[in-house]
């Protein structure tokens, strides 16, 4: 496996720590070159982008995925420095939980501009590189909760299961052009996202998974680094699952 992605120029979105991280580093150990993009955190991104470079070219592009022209300047950006871009991991994502009746509109809007807005605005830049080179692998990360819904989640819920249906729609528009897009939905990881529950809670979600374990970044990388590359160049418009099985 080593090596696979060789020469490949891959920008992954919310890399500065958690899954994205993870993920960046897996692209860069497998041979690619990587854009580590970020929203707040300089310090942390960078730091991946250097360990990053151990293995191949790696920079860190700071872009707030939810605004059109930050989007737009980061891909400017990756061309001017890479050439091209191969692969897109669509992973940053925030939550702004709470109960349906009590959740302000702006809460709502705020999850899914950067959710789903966010990963389109991303997807159209990197489909008009993607579309002259006619290649390209686009992995969107939604959740377990996208497919199955949860209590306390309906914005993060509705952002997650609206990637699913853009993904597929994606995938029949570039197919033509030999761009697979496909989407992964992780269970329960551990990330600062989950890091703010409680242990009682994070027991009894453990019990409920059918493997018995929280996930980690690690998991959710290999899933990606196989989707981007070659190994997987007849899959494309579906949604795997990595959740221990939560979502059977
Ligand atoms: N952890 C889980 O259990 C789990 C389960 C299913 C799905 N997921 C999904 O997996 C993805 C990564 O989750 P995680 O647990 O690794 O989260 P995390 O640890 O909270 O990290 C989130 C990342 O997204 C970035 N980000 C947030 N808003 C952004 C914006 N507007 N523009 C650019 N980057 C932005 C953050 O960058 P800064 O630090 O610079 O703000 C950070 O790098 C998310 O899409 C999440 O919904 C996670």
């Amino acid at each position: 496996m080593e090596n696979n992605l060789a020469g490949k120029v891959a920008v992954v979105t919310g890399a500065s720590r958690g899954i994205g991280k993870a993920v960046a580093l897996e692209l860069a150990k497998r041979g690619a070159n990587v854009v580590v993009n970020y929203n707040g955190s300089e310090q942390r991104a960078q730091e991946v982008a250097e360990e990053c470079s151990q293995y191949a070219k790696a920079v860190a592009i700071q872009a707030n995925v939810a605004e059109e022209s930050d989007c737009q300047r980061l891909f400017a950006q990756v061309v001017e420095e890479f050439g091209k871009v191969d692969i897109l991991i669509n992973n940053a994502g925030i939550t702004k939980d709470g109960l349906l009746v009590r959740m302000s509109a702006e809460d709502f809007a705020k999850v899914v501009d950067t959710n789903l807005k966010g990963a389109f605005l991303c997807l159209r830049e990197a489909a008009k590189i993607m579309m002259k080179a006619r290649y390209g692998r686009i992995v969107n990360i939604s959740s377990v909760v996208g497919v199955h819904g949860n209590a306390g989640q309906a914005n993060y819920s509705a952002s997650k299961a609206g990637i699913i249906g853009m993904s597929k729609s994606a995938a029949k528009e570039l197919a033509a052009r030999k761009i697979t897009v496909n989407v992964i939905a992780p269970g329960f990881i551990e990330t600062d996202m989950t890091g703010c529950l409680n242990e009682k809670v994070k027991e009894e979600m453990q019990k409920q998974i059918p493997l018995k374990e929280i996930g980690t970044p690690q998991d959710v990388a290999e899933a990606a680094a196989f989707l981007a590359s070659d190994s997987a160049r007849y899959i494309t418009g579906v949604v795997l699952g990595v959740d221990g099985g939560m979502g059977m």
